[in-house]
């Protein structure tokens, strides 16, 4: 069966997908509507461990109850917090951590990732991050703020030593050049 790469939210699915598995240790960097906690909770099966951070507290409720009704919650630590502190809540090194930039979907549109916390706790997270772990970002340039978020990122993840990470860009090459895209970053072996 063909399966389609339809958004960038998908493409991250499937990078992580291909990467993490029962028994890892994963972070969720932007919960929100619990979508990718509910993903990553699945895919790290009982033994595993999900952390979730946001600093919406709508957006901690929903995906407690996505994860409740699915019977997943135990896998999964959430934070009413927000992601630049997961260097002081998590102590162990992860295999994988995503972020889904922006606003809420359903929620306030006004409150927005931000630049210095988002790039503050991709460092932390990245130093986290087991030799050959990954870390996906779905990228936003959209909405007002994002496209200064997308570039700081991108110079962010372009200055990262080639011996230490390979990162990739990827993009909806026949849509707008304002529509989200993905950053890969694995660390090296
Ligand atoms: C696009 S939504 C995430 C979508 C989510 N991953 C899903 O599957 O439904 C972006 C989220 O980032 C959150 N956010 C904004 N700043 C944050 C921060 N500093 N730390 C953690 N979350 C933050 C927002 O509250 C919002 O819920």
């Amino acid at each position: 069966m063909f399966e389609m790469i339809a958004s960038p939210v998908k493409v991250a699915h499937l990078l992580m997908g291909n990467k993490i598995g029962p028994g890892a240790t994963v972070i969720d960097a932007t919960v929100g509507n619990g979508y990718d906690t509910l993903f990553l909770a699945e895919a790290v099966g009982v033994v595993g461990r999900v952390y979730g951070f946001d600093i919406q507290a709508e957006a901690i409720e929903n995906t407690k109850l996505r994860l409740l009704k699915e019977g997943l919650l135990e896998r999964v630590l959430l934070f009413h917090e927000g992601h630049e502190n997961l260097a002081h809540r998590v102590t162990e090194n992860i295999d994988g951590i995503m972020f889904n930039l922006g606003y809420l979907p359903g929620g306030d549109h006004r409150v927005i990732t931000k630049p210095s916390t988002t790039i503050m706790a991709l460092e932390g997270a990245l130093k986290l991050l087991k030799p050959g772990g990954l870390a996906t970002v779905v990228v936003y340039p959209g909405h007002e703020g994002g496209a200064d978020e997308a570039q700081a990122l991108d110079e962010y993840v372009a200055h990262l030593p080639k011996n230490a990470y390979s990162c990739v860009k990827i993009t909806f090459v026949n849509r707008s050049r304002r529509s989200p895209y993905v950053l890969a970053i694995e660390k090296a072996q």
